[in-house]
């Protein structure tokens, strides 16, 4: 938690944004059972609650009211029969005090607030619910079919897009628990051992030094699958490991890295290829990026390189404008270039993507070379956002471009058609995939990787990580 200060000037803003407009609704998260009311997950606030009022406890709710700036804390005070169980917990008018909240009530007049707001017609602003509980709640007492604020939508992230210093120190730390937790996959990234051993163990290093991780880490050697979960692989010779995880402090705040590990740490002369590749297109984007850059232009200049690279290996054909123009590239990366980090690994992914990557200058596209890009729009100094490109052979996938290669298939089927060599690409198919992600922060003039230390990249680095 920052000093009350940071929470007062935060609020303080958002009511001018929103100024004379109504009331700011911001409910907190509540406890959520795993099998049993008293056997809960993990307690995560939202983030928005977290960025506005700094408090990461259950059950709590706040309302602004933009007419006068004044920010009310809802929340009911523990008793001694929670007590028993929880040990003493402090009261809502300490928490409220300790971000600089004057006014508290208890968490039943939330409800009965905002009907009231609504009954005598004054405008109630709400973020996009994502959890059953606040989907419930705001159900209780707002009238049906109301619809999230986009004013509050485009206030809010106006100013969590841009971190400050304080911000940027809690990315650091995330960053330095996540070097530690992909240096020891490293370590541990040898035959025989399992997915499951490497995933359980650099849990652990986030674990004990922080809330834990920012998202469920990928470890896995299918790393054709973008986001895998199935840990039940056991490190076989002449494969890759991928490694996508990342700490979350005890802030809230996150890192988010990908590693492509050898087992045994040295790779094939097919699979160095490959990762050449994808190590210059992640290489690039650090070179390129900076304040008033497009970043879907950042994305297309690193597609450029893997377009490069792959028609040198006889995988594309075609010139190379042109293929990225089309497209040909999100065969191999069916995802963008990266997204905006923060309290959340994709920051703000809940308020709505198109108006977090996206903008009136620069709306989303559909277009096939960069419609899965999660972030387009201008870069500014303080935003912070993950460099993630890989090269991926996912069988599926292939099989869909080549069944659709031809004059009945299409926008797809003239991409297949004109740049893929499908004979070439159906030789990679027990391939798997390679992603290298790092984590940028755009600075006045142009950039700086986040972390004290970059995790190992080069081939040499990553085999001597893996082999002490
Ligand atoms: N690195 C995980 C993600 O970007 O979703």
């Amino acid at each position: 938690m920052f000093k009350k200060e940071t929470y007062i000037a935060r609020r303080a803003e958002l009511a001018r944004k929103m100024e004379g407009r109504g009331l700011i609704v911001l409910p907190g998260h509540v406890e959520s059972p795993v099998n049993y009311r008293g056997n809960t997950y993990h307690f995560r606030q939202d983030s928005t609650f977290l960025y506005y009022f700094g408090l990461s406890v259950p059950g709590l709710a706040a309302v602004i009211d933009t007419d006068t700036g004044e920010a009310t804390l809802f929340g009911n005070d523990f008793t001694v029969d929670d007590i028993i169980w929880m040990g003493p917990q402090p009261r809502i008018g300490d928490l409220a005090a300790s971000v600089g909240v004057m006014r508290t009530a208890p968490f039943a007049a939330f409800a009965a607030g905002v009907g009231e707001a609504v009954a005598r017609e004054r405008k109630v602003h709400f973020l996009p619910p994502y959890r059953g509980e606040t989907k419930l709640l705001l159900g209780t007492m707002l009238p049906a079919g109301a619809a999230p604020s986009v004013d509050l939508i485009r206030a809010v992230v106006s100013m969590r897009d841009k971190k400050s210093d304080e911000e940027i120190e809690q990315i650091e730390e995330a960053c330095a628990t996540g070097y530690e937790m992909h240096t020891l996959a490293m370590s541990m990234c040898h035959l025989g051992v399992t997915e499951r051993e490497i995933a359980g163990a650099i849990e652990g290093v986030s674990l004990q030094r922080g809330w834990g991780v920012s998202f469920h880490p990928i470890v896995s050697q299918h790393g054709e699958t973008l986001h895998n979960h199935n840990h039940s692989g056991v490190l076989e010779a002449g494969r890759m490991l991928l490694v996508d995880a990342g700490a979350e402090a005890t802030s809230g705040y996150a890192s988010d890295f990908t590693r492509t590990i050898p087992v045994g740490g040295r790779f094939t002369a097919r699979q160095k290829d490959i990762y050449d590749i994808v190590l210059a297109a992640n290489n690039l984007a650090f070179d390129i990026a900076t304040p008033d850059v497009r970043y879907v232009d950042v994305h297309l200049a690193s597609a450029r390189v893997l377009v490069d690279g792959l028609r040198s290996l006889g995988l594309i054909r075609g010139s190379i404008d042109d293929a990225v123009a089309a497209g040909a590239h999100s065969l191999f990366m069916p995802h963008g270039l990266g997204h905006l980090m923060g309290l959340d690994v994709h920051d703000m992914e809940d308020i709505g993507e198109n108006y977090v990557g996206y903008d009136e200058e620069t709306p989303r596209s559909t277009h096939p070379s960069c419609s899965a890009c999660r972030m387009g729009r201008r870069l500014e100094a303080g935003m912070v956002v993950s460099v993630e490109p890989g090269i991926y052979f996912v069988p599926a996938l292939i099989d869909k471009w080549r069944s659709s290669e031809g004059a009945g298939g299409g926008t797809l089927g003239k991409i297949a058609a004109g740049f893929i060599d499908f004979a070439r690409v159906e030789s990679y198919l027990d391939f798997g995939g390679i992603r290298l992600e790092d984590d940028m922060l755009i600075t006045p003039d142009g950039n700086r990787l986040l972390g004290a230390r970059r995790v190992p990249i080069t081939p040499d680095e990553i085999a001597k990580a893996v082999n002490g």
